[in-house]
C-alpha cells in the first residue's frame, strides 16, 4: 500500500488522508489505486459505517498530477483513475470530506460524491479542466448541474475559475464553513454522529437517493472517452508541459 495515502479506522469510520504535501496532495496513479483500495476495504468492513475523506492537512487535494497526463494511456478504462472514479459512483456508505487548502479537479469533482461536506476559509476550489484543454470528469458534468443548477455549473466548469468556501456554500457544494483551527475534528465528530445512527436504516436511506447510479457510470465513461482523446492534444500537451517547467 502507498504511503501517501493511510487509512483507519476509529469509532466506525474510516478516516482516509492523502500524504503527499510536497507536491500539495496531487495525485499519481499509485494514490488512486492505494485510494481504490481502502474504499473497497472500508465498504467491506462490518466495523465501518461512514468514511470521511480528509485529503491532506490544510492541502485537500491539487488534482491529478499533472506530470501523469502526458503518459496518453492515463485514462486507460481499467486504469487507476477510471476505477477509481467507478469505485466513488459505486460507495454505499455514506461519505463525508473535510477540506481546506486547495481543492482542484478531482480535489473539488469527488465533493459531488460525498454525502457531508466541510470546508474551511482556507479552501480554494477549482475545476480548471478547460484551462488545461482537457473536459470535466468524475460524473461531474452531470452531478454539478444537478446539484447547482445548470448555469452556475456551467460557470464553475466553462471558466475555470477559482471560488472560495463561501461561494461554495452559496451554491450548495459544501454544508458549512468550519473554523480552521479544528475542521478534522469537526468532521470526525459529525461522521462519528452519523455513525452512530441505525446503520440499516442509514445505508437504505442513503441508497434511496443514489438512484441515477447508472447515469454517473455513463457519464463517467463519456467523460473518460472524451478527457483521453482531449489529452492527447498539441494543446493540451503544450499547457501540462508550461505548468511543469515553471
Ligand atoms: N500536479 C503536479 N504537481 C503539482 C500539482 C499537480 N496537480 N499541484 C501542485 N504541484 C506541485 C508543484 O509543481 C510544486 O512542486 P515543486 O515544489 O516541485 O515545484 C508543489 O506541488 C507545490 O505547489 P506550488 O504551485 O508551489 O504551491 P502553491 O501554493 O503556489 O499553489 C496550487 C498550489 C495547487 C494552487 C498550484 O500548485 C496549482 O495550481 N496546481 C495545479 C492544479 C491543477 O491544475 N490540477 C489539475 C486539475 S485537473
Amino acid at each position: 500500500m502507498s504511503e501517501l495515502v493511510q487509512g483507519f479506522v476509529k469509532n466506525r469510520v474510516f478516516h482516509l488522508e492523502l500524504h503527499r504535501t510536497d507536491k500539495k496532495n496531487a495525485l499519481t496513479g499509485e494514490m488512486y489505486q492505494a485510494m481504490t483500495k481502502l474504499l473497497a476495504k472500508a465498504e467491506l468492513d462490518p466495523d465501518v459505517t461512514v468514511i470521511l475523506f480528509k485529503g491532506g492537512h490544510h492541502s485537500f487535494c491539487a488534482g491529478n498530477d499533472i506530470a501523469d497526463f502526458l503518459d496518453e494511456s492515463v485514462l486507460d478504462p481499467d486504469g487507476p483513475i477510471a476505477t477509481f472514479l467507478h469505485k466513488l459512483a459505486d460507495l454505499k456508505k455514506p461519505m463525508i470530506a473535510a477540506v481546506s487548502g486547495p481543492a482542484i479537479g478531482i480535489g473539488t469533482t469527488l465533493l459531488l460524491h460525498c454525502d457531508l461536506v466541510y470546508a474551511t476559509n482556507e479552501a480554494v476550489f477549482s475545476m480548471p479542466f478547460v484551462n488545461l484543454g482537457v473536459c470535466a470528469e468524475a460524473g461531474s458534468s452531470y452531478l454539478l448541474s444537478r446539484q447547482i443548477g445548470q448555469l452556475r455549473a456551467a460557470e464553475l466548469l466553462l471558466t475555470g475559475d477559482a471560488f472560495n468556501a463561501q461561494r461554495a456554500l452559496e451554491y450548495g457544494i459544501i454544508n458549512a464553513v468550519v473554523a480552521s483551527e479544528d475542521y478534522w475534528q469537526f468532521a470526525t465528530e459529525k461522521a462519528e454522529k452519523l455513525a452512530a445512527k441505525p446503520q440499516a436504516a442509514l445505508l437504505a436511506s442513503r441508497e434511496l437517493m443514489k438512484f441515477d447510479r447508472e447515469k454517473i457510470h455513463q457519464v463517467i465513461d463519456q467523460e473518460i472517452a472524451e478527457f483521453s482523446r482531449l489529452l492527447k492534444t498539441a494543446e493540451a500537451k503544450a499547457i501540462f508541459k508550461q505548468f511543469l517547467s515553471r
